[in-house]
């Protein structure tokens, strides 16, 4: 057990924890989400300067003088060196390792490449979050620097502040650019290596194509700089003209990262939909077969895209009928009885396949389950109050609204386990829905784990279901996830784990 959470570590600017939290990220596991979730509140702050352009460009040494020059101002840098087309990650290129060396003694700089997992944009998202962690790291201006013209780097380069797009003379790149939709992302041009010959002619057609540009309003107006990064000749100017666009664009600084935040939420939400869609609504396998019927012309996509989300997505209304007939499948049948992570997405490291409970000795750790409490869904939380506290005599604690699920809550004690009455917030929420189709009553039963993402991984591996793929924020700083009814014999099981510090306790 680490002293310290990871999350405070990364605030802390500790470069092993940003480092492995970098990793966690990179892996999408669930511990990278819950680290992004801690932090992101001290986020807002770094300036994101992205930085493409073709390879040969001479980026590296470009970023390694604008690092210098920034150190001198007293800026303390990141630097996410983001490689689309290289398996390696984690400071594996050789580049950068003779980078990190040149700036190791520095602790206000830190440098991490990140590659491509395979994920189709994935790799824009995961860099995102990783300047996520760099940023509450407390790094003044957070460098993502990626190889190439294509649309991954357009959507990386779209995760910055401010884009700038680095060409060298005379290889005919900025056609390429304009074919890729570089051209549109760019705030500042640089025109590298520009001793060389032709570079007259490459910042000339550059700017031929920004004066065609019709859709270019009145704004801020591309410049095109000349650097040649070996001599350091142009990276005062580069800076000064990143510090412009900083000042001009300030009023638009928060519908850029508006649009980034939106950007981001709706990738994730695609990539969490995917996941139920494969892993709890559609048999194994089954994915392929309609990729062969579609190949066969029996279906077309849009008819199989909507038979395979017909009804089966896990909504509260289902999970009460679950409940309600005792545990059978939500979906008639068609749900596969594995619920089967796929580790490329979502990987726990070193799954138990032990029974969740067990006694000591178990290397001293006794993880027996206790029954943290019994749910019970009530229409007014206080109104209840009357029967569970003044006629049974019971105490409780505070009432707690759960924001992230629209509901009121407040526990009652009753000497090892408590009582948790649920009030519906909102008529959409679970418990609403669950009210409104069978009345108030009991609810769920909470069991207390130690380690909630271990709990997890344990029920997943025996290939029994989670309705939570992530655990989520509950009471009194928690975490909880609920495993499937329909796995369970229709009781609604939620894992619950303590807060490591509880707050106001
Ligand atoms: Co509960």
């Amino acid at each position: 057990m680490a002293s310290q959470p990871l999350s405070d570590r990364v605030l802390a600017r500790d470069p092993r924890a940003i480092a492995r939290g970098i990793s966690l990220i990179e892996d999408e596991t669930p511990e990278g989400a819950l680290l992004v979730g801690r932090i992101f509140a001290h986020t807002g702050r770094a300036y994101l300067v992205g930085i493409t352009g073709p390879p040969g460009a001479g980026k590296s040494t470009l970023v390694d003088r604008l690092i210098s020059n920034l150190r001198k101002e007293g800026k303390t840098v990141g630097v996410l060196a983001v490689d689309p087309t290289s398996p390696f990650s984690g400071g594996a290129i050789l580049g950068d390792r003779i980078r990190m060396q040149v700036h190791a003694e520095d602790s206000g700089v830190f440098i991490r490449s990140m590659a491509t997992r395979g994920h189709l944009g994935g790799l824009a998202r995961t860099t995102a979050e990783a300047a996520i962690v760099l940023d509450a790291a407390g790094y003044d201006v957070v460098i993502i620097e990626t190889v190439g013209v294509g649309q991954d780097e357009v959507d990386i380069v779209r995760m910055a502040d401010v884009s700038v797009v680095t060409l060298v003379p005379g290889t005919g790149d900025e056609v390429q650019a304009l074919k890729a939709g570089i051209m549109e992302i760019a705030d500042i041009f640089v025109v590298n290596k520009s001793d060389r010959e032709g570079a007259d002619r490459t910042v000339a057609s550059i700017e031929v194509m920004l004066a065609t540009d019709e859709a270019m309003g009145e704004g801020w107006r591309p410049p095109v700089l000349r650097t040649e990064a070996t001599t350091g000749r142009g990276i005062d100017e580069l800076l000064a003209m990143i510090e412009r666009f900083r000042e001009q664009s300030s009023d638009t600084l928060g519908s850029r990262r508006r649009a980034r935040g939106e950007w981001r939420l709706r990738e994730i939400l695609s990539r969490r939909f995917m996941q139920h869609l494969e892993h709890n609504v559609l048999a194994p396998g089954e994915f392929g077969q309609w990729l062969d019927r579609i190949s066969a012309r029996e279906t077309d996509p849009y008819s199989a895209a909507a038979e395979m989300t017909s009804g089966v997505f896990l909504t509260p209304d289902v999970i009460s009928a679950a409940v309600q007939v005792g545990g059978s499948s939500p979906a008639g049948g068609r749900v596969s009885t594995c619920g089967k992570l796929d580790e490329a997405t979502t990987s726990f490291p070193q799954v138990d396949t032990r029974p969740l409970s067990s006694h000591p000795p178990t290397h001293g750790a006794d993880t027996r389950l206790t029954i943290d409490h019994v749910g019970i869904a009530v229409s007014d939380v206080d109104a209840s109050l009357k029967f569970f506290t003044g006629v049974l005599g019971l105490t409780s604690g505070e009432t707690e609204d759960i924001k992230s699920q629209n509901t009121r809550v407040r526990f009652i004690d009753t000497g090892d386990a408590k009582l948790e009455l649920v009030e519906s917030l909102a008529p959409d929420s679970a418990i609403g829905k669950y009210i409104d189709k069978r009345g108030p009553g009991l609810h769920h039963v909470a069991l207390r784990v130690p380690d909630i993402q271990a709990a997890m991984a344990r029920v997943v591996a025996a290939g029994v279901r989670m309705i939570d793929q992530v655990p989520r924020q509950g009471a009194h700083g928690s975490l909880i996830a609920f495993v499937h009814p329909g796995d369970t014999h229709g009781v609604l099981v939620e894992l619950k784990q303590l807060a490591v510090a509880p707050e106001g306790h």
